[in-house]
């Protein structure tokens, strides 16, 4: 092997002649990710080989001069990583998010990029552009939920906010279930309402703007939720459909009782328990982690981790959902940097077949061995 050192780098344009918004294709992707989850072949971050990453954690009042202020979605992350199977690399995925950006910036919340290493000889593979590979691998993943969790004749989808991750979702769920008709989405931003229903009837489906939050939920066979910032809705028991599938990239709150008679299945209960290990870390007062509803609900043992059965198990077979049931689903998904190696993967694959991308040179030859 030649002592030189190249990488592909692939902006935007490049990540979109590679496929990276082929969503059918990333479910599939996600498919082999998450039966790999459920095989245990993947390592991720963090000594619990199980953290969701590494966050940059401002401080709610920093005492310097042009440090960014700490708060909900305001934060700095790298999510590292190992995916075995046919893949085996490692990556790492670095981005920002500030909840102004739009407003303020003309920008995304969130910018990303992603890195490919070959795991073997810690070569580097490729530099990407990641807004697209991570948004339409949050939606695949919720998609990929409802391929395995849906009711097979769920006919209604509800969506609550219609941003950037709510639109990859509910693009992925019509795709993952084919017997969606209709669309019904709410957003207190009425603008961002209308953006979403004008790309999602592209995909041949009805899309009902509602006028309230409950009108997205009521009578919807899945009902997914990505609002961004401090606000968190409240989704009453009455409103939610028997069977229903709630398929939560997002934060919401639910009542206890629901959760309990519910499938609960999450994207990783080891990633949701180093969350709580990590989250009770912080100096007191900024204590948080995702989901304190359902590890209340173990710790107090009114739901037994054995109860719990991940994404991944259900994917490698090793537990079985009953599709007819009407036992409700509450599927939760805080993003894995094992989503972003494989998608990231794929669409590297199709790029070096293509030519697709430039090749940056690291060096011609190693300074010193
Ligand atoms: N689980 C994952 O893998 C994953 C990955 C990426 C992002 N996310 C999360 O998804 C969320 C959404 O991301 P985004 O990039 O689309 O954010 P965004 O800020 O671009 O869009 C959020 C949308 O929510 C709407 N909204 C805010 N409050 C609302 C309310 N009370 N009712 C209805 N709509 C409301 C806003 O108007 C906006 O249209 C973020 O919180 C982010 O952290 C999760």
């Amino acid at each position: 092997m030649s002592d030189k050192l190249t990488l592909r780098f692939l902006n935007q344009d490049a990540m979109i002649a590679a496929g990276v918004t082929d969503m059918a294709r990333c479910i599939d992707a996600m498919e082999e990710a998450f039966s790999l989850l459920g095989q245990g072949d993947y390592v991720m971050g963090g000594s619990t080989r199980n953290s969701h990453g590494q966050r940059v954690w401002f401080p709610p009042e920093p005492k310097f001069e042009g440090m960014p202020k700490g708060g909900p979605d305001q934060r700095f992350m790298g999510l590292v990583g190992y995916l075995g199977g046919k893949y085996k690399v490692c990556g790492n995925k670095w981005y920002g998010s500030n909840i102004y950006n739009p407003k303020d910036n003309n920008l995304p919340r969130s910018i990303l990029t992603m890195q490919l290493t070959d795991a073997a000889s810690c070569r580097p593979l490729a530099f990407m552009e990641a807004n697209l590979l991570s948004g339409t691998r949050t939606g695949a993943v919720v998609g990929l939920s409802a391929r395995h969790l849906a009711k097979e004749d769920s006919e209604k989808l509800g969506v609550v906010a219609a941003g950037p991750i709510a639109m990859y979702c509910a693009d992925a769920i019509v795709k993952a279930v084919p017997a969606i008709k209709s669309v019904t989405v709410f957003d207190i931003n009425a603008e961002a309402s209308k953006r979403f229903k004008a790309e999602i009837e592209k995909l041949g489906v009805e899309v009902i703007i509602a006028e309230k939050m409950e009108d997205a939920i009521i009578d919807m066979d899945i009902v997914t939720s990505a609002i961004s910032g401090s606000f968190t809705p409240d989704f009453k028991t009455e409103w939610l459909k028997p069977g229903v599938l709630l398929t939560l990239p997002g934060r919401i709150n639910v009542e206890d009782a629901f959760i309990k008679s519910a499938y609960v299945v999450p994207d990783n209960w080891e990633m949701q328990k180093t969350y709580k290990i990590e989250g009770n870390m912080l100096p007191e007062g900024e204590r948080a982690f995702p989901h304190p509803q359902l590890h209340r609900l173990v710790d107090d043992g009114e739901i037994a981790e054995s109860d719990i059965h991940d994404l991944g198990q259900v994917v490698a077979g090793k537990f079985t959902i009953d599709k007819a049931s009407d036992k409700p689903r509450y599927f939760i998904s805080n993003g894995m940097i094992l989503q972003d190696i494989a998608w990231a993967a794929e669409c590297l694959k199709t790029a070096e077949e293509k030519g697709i991308g430039q090749e940056l040179t690291l060096w011609d030859a190693p300074f010193r061995v």
